[in-house]
């Protein structure tokens, strides 16, 4: 059943207080919810609560007086109570079953504990209640249990009373004095280790910290709890936001739909994004657990006190929390870097997504779904559009319109015209056509073309936006377009432009119309420019820049984000042009003698940060060179790009093993692990050679000395990685190997099944199949299902699309399967299938077979049903 943006109204019933009692047991739970409605709609007579099949209704009580079932009708999904007075109490007793539950959403079990998953709609598999967002109340809970078995009761806001019961079972009282939606309820029982400490905030108030996980854990904790302190103090003195209760609770689990769970002072975590140690965890791991730690921390605000009226204002708190985590990390490590990583995976995860047959715009107008909607586009380009409208209105306007926005709404479930209001009235600026960005999806296109007139230079910046489904026609979008000049001696340059302002980071043009001119004063011949500096807008670019002048900028452009980028272009577009080459599987032209060069330039610069020299040379993935293609030919694409790497390797044989050696040496100078930013500069560009030295003849014995000799998870899983997708003889030790060291390390041996799945072997795809069956794969725990065939199907690209159809096959079997299991797990699965249309005929017909596969098999869930159907439709 498909639900609009445009039907949207007003909750007929408010709900003010919610009274909430946990009778726990090993598998059963019984619920008591007491709640006081108000009416609201005095043309509704009936009381309509949600609920799900899930759980037994045991009895409904109205203003104490128990209801006849004469009184209520019960549906799948509803419950209705007739006749209800303006405002009254109305308990209901359920009974849930915890233990069977796999769907891990409402209440469940991981690792022997209890927790729950209530965003964005499973709160009705607890309690028959209004499950919408802009219903909003006081919460009190009560968790009852045995006290051996669940030592540890928590649920959202302070701490009250706890207690001891008979027959050994014990109690914990709590109370939540915000109201709000029951998405952010939680509640967990268990026997849980504990990692504590405090943070005073900038008023003085004192908050008890707790991180709860698995006692073997609680050692890889630190790194959250310290992160978690920053993100306090970030948003104080970024924002000036402080934090709003006497504690904040965190508790890790190993089997969780997402990455984390905003909960009032109560965040259920992934173990993925809260556990890391140097030994398990990479630098990489270490840098998500901090931006996620700081993500949940920031929702605190951006989410929980003010919230979203309804779900398709998703982005109003998703695409706004990711710009202010992105926005902290940068603070905390390097502004480049991780602007560089943010673009790579808009790049990989939300262009395809804008490019597909599943294009939703930020704000989306209609869904079967809303799980379906947690999407790149959302998130990521969700908050790309936040951080336009930083450029747009600069970083003062935007602090005051957040203040603007918390004297407006706090308390209040708003919508995302109510952030731009906030964001207008601070700055002045009208933001009407920004708003595009909204509700118009797909990727604009800019073109970039230059005209000389005299000493002049006209700029002409033209955009177009494709069709995507349901919206044939776009109007011209607003965006910020930052750039620079790098004069003819590779000094930057800052020629007047007629309507652009320079800033401290370039020149700053604002576009609104779908061809706008610029002109550029007095620009000196040989003058390049440096375009989209920063990725202002998420678009595409094309731009007549020759060969010469990319080469140009790479070695002369100070901006290192635009550097990167136009290196990434360079390599793109030469990868590309092997692949073009091919013919009978043979490549016929070899890489370009200037750009090996200049990659033996970059090899070879000491001066700059090798975390840096190290995303220069990273190659664009194969996914990303197939965006580039009309048509995608995953096999060229892999044989090209290792053709590429390879001429590297022999072209620079001396200095990638010099650099590499030097790399090493540094690290091995040091008395132990840092995670300081040269260290892990140092670890990435070695590890990032390793690349390039597999192909050399030395290749075998550094890349299994480099794994022996690891004493980090980064550079164990950086050897292993390459060593797994290699025809190296130590190969088959060295996975037993990792496997026989790790067994147990549940995120580690995630990392196993995801070095296998990555591997471009010839027998890869046989291999992963037959990993299903390994012992240690489980169809029930979503990173594992992830770590190997999310990471096949979506980074695979050689063997996903393997001629015969067999990744098609093995996919769509397995998201039949898991399904049954977890419907929002299977759901994530079919993007990958459902891009058809940029492959050729042959294989266009082996996916749509597969889709039509997963439609056809019995009792798919809405889920999966939603996005094969819109997958399928042409
Ligand atoms: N609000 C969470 C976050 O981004 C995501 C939870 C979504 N869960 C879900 N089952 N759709 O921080
Ligand atoms: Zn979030």
């Amino acid at each position: 059943q498909e639900i609009f943006l445009k039907d949207y109204t007003s909750p007929a019933f408010m709900a003010e207080t919610v009274d909430l009692l946990f009778d726990l047991d090993e598998d059963t739970a019984i619920v008591t919810s007491r709640v006081t409605y108000k009416r609201m709609d005095s043309g509704q007579s009936n009381l309509v609560l949600n609920g799900g099949e899930f759980m037994k209704l045991l009895s409904v009580n109205l203003d104490g007086h128990l209801l006849g079932e004469d009184a209520y009708v019960v549906t799948e999904e509803t419950l209705t109570v007739k006749s209800v007075p303006d405002v009254f109490t109305l308990t209901i007793q359920t009974e849930l079953y915890p233990a069977d539950n796999t769907r891990l959403e409402g209440l469940y079990k991981s690792g022997g504990n209890f927790c729950t998953q209530c965003e964005a709609e499973g709160f009705r598999h607890i309690t028959y209640f209004p499950d919408r967002p802009d219903v909003m109340a006081v919460y009190t809970v009560r968790i009852e249990a045995d006290k051996a078995r669940y030592p540890i009761l928590l649920s959202n806001g302070n701490p009250g009373k706890t207690g001891d019961l008979p027959e050994g079972r014990h109690f914990a009282e709590w109370y939540d004095p915000y109201p709000k939606p029951s998405y952010l309820f939680a509640v967990v029982a268990g026997n849980l280790g504990v990692l504590s400490d405090t943070y005073k905030t900038k008023s003085g108030k004192r908050v008890d910290l707790n991180i709860y996980a698995a006692e073997a854990d609680l050692e890889k904790c630190h790194h959250a709890m310290a992160a978690l302190k920053a993100s306090m103090k970030w948003d104080e003195d970024v924002f000036g936001l402080e934090y709003d209760l006497d504690v904040y609770n965190i508790l890790a689990v190993g089997d969780f739909n997402m990455g984390a769970m905003e909960n009032k002072g109560l965040n259920v975590f992934n173990t993925k994004y809260v556990l890391a140690s140097p030994e398990t965890a990479t630098d990489a791991d270490f840098d998500h657990v901090e931006g996620v730690i700081g993500h949940e921390y920031f929702h605190n605000w951006t989410g929980n006190r003010v919230t979203c009226r309804d779900w398709f204002q998703l982005s109003l708190k998703e695409g706004l929390t990711v710009f202010r985590d992105q926005e902290f990390s940068s603070d905390l490590g390097s502004r480049a870097l991780k602007r560089i990583d943010d673009v790579r995976l808009l790049r990989a995860a939300q262009f395809p997504e804008d490019a597909g047959p599943l294009a939703h715009s930020v704000r989306p107008d209609h869904y079967v779904e809303i799980n379906n909607f947690y999407t790149a586009t959302v998130y990521n380009k969700g908050a790309e559009v936040i951080r336009m409208m930083h450029r747009l209105i600069g970083a003062q306007a935007f602090r005051k319109g957040m203040e603007l926005y918390f004297n407006r709404h706090d308390g209040q479930a708003v919508t995302c015209d109510d952030f731009a209001a906030a964001m207008q009235d601070s700055s002045g600026k009208n933001l009407d056509q920004f708003k595009l960005w909204y509700s118009q999806a797909g990727t604009p296109t800019l073109t970039v073309t230059r005209e000389r007139d005299g000493g002049d230079i006209l700029l002409t910046v033209h955009q177009s936006c494709p069709p995507t489904p349901g919206q044939p026609e776009k109007e011209p979008n607003h965006l910020p377009f930052l750039m620079g000049w790098i004069g003819p001696n590779g000094e930057p340059l800052e020629p007047a432009c007629s309507n652009g302002v320079w800033q401290e980071d370039g020149c700053l043009l604002e576009i609104s119309n779908s061809t706008e001119t610029f002109r550029f004063k007095d620009v000196p011949t040989g003058s390049v420019p440096s375009l989209l500096r920063t990725f202002t807008a998420p678009v595409h670019l094309k731009h007549d820049l020759s060969k010469e002048e990319k080469l140009f900028l790479m070695s002369h452009d100070r901006d290192p984000f635009a550097r990167w980028d136009i290196t990434q272009d360079l390599l793109r577009v030469e990868i590309l042009r092997l692949v073009d080459s091919y013919k009978d599987g043979k490549a016929q032209e070899t890489v370009d003698k200037d750009v090996l060069d200049a990659f033996g330039t970059v090899l070879a610069d000491e001066s700059a940060d090798p975390a840096f020299i190290a995303e220069l040379i990273l190659l664009p993935s194969e996914n990303d060179l197939g965006q580039y293609m009309d048509v995608i030919k995953p096999e060229e694409i892999y044989l090209a790009r290792t053709q590429f790497i390879s001429q590297v390797a022999d072209a620079h044989r001396d200095i990638v093993l010099e650099r590499y050696k030097k790399c090493r040496e540094m690290l091995e100078n040091q008395a132990q692990y840092s995670l300081d930013k040269n260290s892990k500069g140092l670890r990435r560009l070695s590890n990032t050679l390793l690349g390039f030295i597999k192909q050399t003849s030395s290749g075998e014995d550094v890349c299994c000395e480099h794994y022996n000799n690891a004493t980090n998870m980064t550079d164990q899983f950086a050897a292993l990685s390459v060593i797994a997708s290699s025809e190296f003889q130590c190969r088959n030790e060295i996975l037993a190997n990792f496997y026989h060291q790790w067994k147990g390390e549940d995120l580690v041996i995630d990392k196993w099944f995801m070095a296998q799945a990555m591997s471009r072997r010839d027998d890869a795809l046989e291999n992963i199949v037959n990993l299903i069956d390994h012992p240690d794969f489980s169809l029930t725990n979503p990173n594992r299902m992830r770590s190997l065939v999310m990471v096949f199907a979506g980074q695979n690209q050689r063997h996903f699309h393997a001629n015969d159809g067999r990744g098609y096959n093995f996919l769509a079997e397995i998201i039949v399967k898991v399904d049954k299991v977890n419907p929002q797990v299977a759901a994530r699965l079919v993007a990958p299938l459902g891009r058809w249309k940029k492959l050729d005929p042959h294989r266009q017909k082996l996916m749509k077979t597969s889709l039509d596969a997963i439609l056809n098999a019995k009792h798919i869930s809405d889920d999966v049903g939603e996005l094969v159907a819109k997958s399928l439709a042409t």
